[in-house]
């Protein structure tokens, strides 16, 4: 009997696949090398069962057409190899209440990254290189599993829901988040609707000593140090995602929609309150965006993110806010690092509970020069905490 019970609890604890074989015939949503996209679903419980946490997964961005099709080595071009169920983990996942009070019992939703654009790209024409097709087709897949979602899961009923994803997901999570609150609000117009990207804030910058090499052969993970600007600039202009991206943002640039690719564009057009998690010495960034140099030029990085994320975000949406550590580190830091008292956990459960307080806290800000190792433990404390 207690065997039965323990399976039954496994089972429950498992996200299921839901792939879109319909919308790949009809509206075109597949992935890179032309097969159905898909998603995971494991449903929700208790009070949470009309609460929805949709997660983008990460994995870079196809930078040139040989790292378009590099990505076939991995789950990142193909549904071809994706289980039919999968265990979700980590702490926006968890659900162990103490790990993350808000979320644990939340309908959660995992979106499988094969597009290479960070759910945007919308480029009817199919890419033949190398002998092989190539669909840049992330809009229609993020629309397909929102309508599926509305339609056939049940979240036409939902309450509240949050926007979310890391790295590549999480500037999607900057790029989508109106979309996805604008497509429930058509249905629900009283939900609760809100964004958290994880580690997402890349900033658009081009290493002066980097020559521009958009067409850079290199595979997944393999970008020039510094020549992020242009690398990204290529994505968005291969991919033609003008319609997948923020369309505010696009309104506001004629003549450089590509700019909007860029969280730190885009982020002061954003209109659903948004959380951002973020290191201001993201190690991503150290090593795809600041371009080569040492501690000094990190520093400068952190300077530039800590800045565009105070001016473009919070400056411009009264009620966004951000975590912004300065540990050197990238995702994977939920509940690791602790900043004014509360570990990620627990400022995102304040700061959603608190969004329609007019004094509601925004910002933890940690603000430790580079390199602060100390800075990624979660006994850590501030300077300014002990003088005080
Ligand atoms: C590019 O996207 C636009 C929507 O912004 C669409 O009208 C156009 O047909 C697309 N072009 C191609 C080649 O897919
Ligand atoms: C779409 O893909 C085709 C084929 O690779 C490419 O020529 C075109 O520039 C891409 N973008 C747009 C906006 O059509
Ligand atoms: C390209 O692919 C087609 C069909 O997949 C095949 O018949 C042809 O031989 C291939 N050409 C080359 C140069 O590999
Ligand atoms: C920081 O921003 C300045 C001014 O925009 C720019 O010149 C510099 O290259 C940036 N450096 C880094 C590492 O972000």
């Amino acid at each position: 009997m207690w065997r039965w019970a323990l399976l039954a609890v496994a089972a429950a604890d498992d996200a299921v696949k839901i792939e879109l074989t319909e919308a790949a015939a009809s509206t075109g949503a597949v992935c890179l090398d032309g097969t159905p996209a898909a998603y995971y679903l494991e449903k929700g419980s208790g009070d949470g069962i009309n609460k929805w946490y949709i997660h983008h997964e990460g994995g870079g961005w196809c930078e040139s057409l040989d790292d378009c099709l590099g990505r076939s080595k991995t789950d990142l071009r193909s549904s071809k190899a994706y289980p039919e169920r999968r265990t979700l983990y980590g702490g926006y996942f968890s659900r162990d209440a103490r790990e993350n009070p808000l979320m644990h019992n939340w309908n959660m939703v995992f979106m499988t990254y094969c597009d290479g654009g960070s759910f945007s790209g919308n480029n009817q024409t199919v890419t033949v290189y190398k002998n092989q097709s190539l669909f840049f087709r992330g809009k229609r897949i993020r629309e397909a599993i929102a309508e599926d979602l509305m339609e056939k899961r049940g979240m036409k009923e939902a309450t509240d829901l949050m926007v979310s994803g890391c790295s590549a997901g999480g500037l999607a999570t900057f790029l989508h988040a109106d979309q996805w609150c604008d497509r429930l609000h058509a249905d629900k117009p009283s939900a609760k609707c809100a964004a958290l990207p994880d580690s997402g804030f890349f900033i658009d910058n081009q290493d002066p000593s980097v020559k521009c090499a958009p067409w850079s052969p290199g595979l997944l993970g393999e970008t020039i140090n510094g020549n992020y600007h242009c690398g990204l600039k290529w994505t968005f202009w291969i991919q033609n995602a003008t319609a997948g991206v923020e369309q505010k943002c696009i309104a506001a640039h004629p003549g450089q929609e590509w700019q909007c690719m860029f969280a730190e564009h885009a982020a002061e057009h954003i209109g659903t309150p948004l959380f951002a998690l973020q290191s201001e010495y993201d190690s991503w960034q150290t090593s795809h965006v600041q371009g080569p140099g040492g501690v000094r030029k990190t520093q400068l990085l952190g300077k530039n993110i800590t800045q565009r994320i105070l001016t473009s975000l919070l400056g411009r949406n009264p009620k966004s806010g951000a975590f912004l550590d300065s540990c050197h580190h990238h995702c994977a830091a939920w509940n690791s690092i602790r900043i004014d008292g509360d570990l990620v956990s627990t400022a995102v459960e304040k700061w959603y509970n608190g969004l329609d307080q007019r004094d509601n806290k925004r910002l933890w800000e940690q603000n430790q020069p580079f390199p602060c190792e100390e800075c990624c433990k979660p006994d850590f404390q501030q300077p300014s905490q002990l003088i005080v």
